[in-house]
């Protein structure tokens, strides 16, 4: 007899939760970015420098998990997983901008840096939403 493993409905809506809680951590992490670097353009602080890096890697990661994350379990989801994976390459691609503009001074990147990080809030929005509505259906 073969048995076919299924998610039951309470456990995909829980792990539905847990993406949509990851991805809106994310979203914050990357909101955060934009005010440290405020702080640190104000203050010409190396401090909020490495705060900001530091907040690159913690945003990549929790992004990061929860790609994965949708792709283990709501795998149907499609959108979650591919849209996810493209917010957390993007994010990878700011941050590897980021330390060429700080180790290389090449401060002729930070017009694309910037508009990157725009367009990286507005992936994190979407994956939220989706992610909200998906756990409600
Ligand atoms: C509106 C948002 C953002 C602004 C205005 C901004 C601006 C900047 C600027 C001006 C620098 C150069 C700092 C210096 O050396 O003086 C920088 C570096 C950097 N940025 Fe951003 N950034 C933003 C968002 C992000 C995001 C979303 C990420 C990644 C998730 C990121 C990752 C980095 C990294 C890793 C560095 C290099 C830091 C180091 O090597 O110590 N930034 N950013």
């Amino acid at each position: 007899m073969t048995s076919v493993e299924t998610t039951s409905a309470p456990t995909a809506t829980r792990i539905t939760g847990w993406v949509t809680g990851l991805y809106a951590t994310a979203l914050t992490l990357v909101v955060l970015q934009g005010v440290w670097a405020g702080i640190f353009l104000e203050h010409d602080s190396d401090l909020w420098v490495s705060v900001h890096a530091r907040g690159a890697e913690a945003s990549i990661l929790v992004a990061g998990i929860a790609t994965v994350l949708a792709f283990w379990k709501l795998r149907s989801h499609r959108s979650l997983w591919v849209v996810g994976a493209a917010f957390t390459v993007v994010l990878v691609l700011i941050a590897f901008l980021g330390g060429l503009i700080t180790d290389n001074e090449m401060a002729s990147l930070i017009p694309v840096h910037v508009p990157l990080a725009m367009a990286s809030l507005l992936l994190g929005t979407w994956l939220v939403v989706r992610s909200r509505r998906i756990g409600r259906a």
